[in-house]
């Protein structure tokens, strides 16, 4: 009896670790950028860490220029493997990323501007990917954006429906 409680023990470690070998123990807020958003990835990441949350950095991580999509990628594999995990994409503008991360059929990635944004995308559209244009916003409004989108829950109900035919509508493509 002893041994088989072990070995299940054993078995939920092992399925903690996903597929980057990372320890996954909690829900995680996956991070990622291009060039255009990197220092403000690593300001968001610090101000994560410092409410508590565990941080995945999946890139980029200096001013030499990469492609916004091979990182809305990196994120879509993440929220793919870790359905219950939050991700947050920054480019220039955030427009390319989110364009890019919504080819993704897990992923409903938003563009947001301002908390009320932040807090509707998660109330209405049960969004799992916050976007930002780092050359538009500034640091403490995208702080804001963070907030209040890991802080807001989905509200259900009428929009479950249309969050659902989301899913329908890549399905049909
Ligand atoms: C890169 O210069 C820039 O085009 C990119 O960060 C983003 O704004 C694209 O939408």
């Amino acid at each position: 009896m002893f041994f088989v409680a072990c070995l299940l023990n054993l078995c939920k470690i092992i399925a903690k670790i996903n597929r980057y070998g990372v320890f996954v123990s909690e829900k995680k807020i996956a991070l990622a950028s291009d060039h255009g958003g990197f220092e403000l990835k690593a300001i968001l990441a610090e101000h994560l860490r410092a409410m508590g949350f565990s941080v995945a950095d999946l890139g980029t991580n200096s001013g030499e220029s990469v492609d916004y999509p091979d990182y809305a990628a990196k994120i879509g594999e993440w929220i793919s493997g870790n359905p219950t995990d939050m991700g947050i994409l920054i480019c220039g503008s955030g427009i390319g990323i989110s364009i890019a991360a919504n080819r993704n059929s897990q992923i409903r990635a938003a563009l947001c501007h301002d908390g009320l944004s932040a807090s509707l995308s998660r109330q209405h559209n049960n969004a799992n990917v916050l976007c930002l244009g780092a050359r538009l916003i500034g640091v403490d409004s995208a702080k804001d954006c963070v907030n209040k989108f890991l802080n807001t829950e989905f509200e259900g109900g009428r929009h479950t429906a249309r969050v659902e035919k989301l899913s329908d509508f890549i399905k049909k493509e």
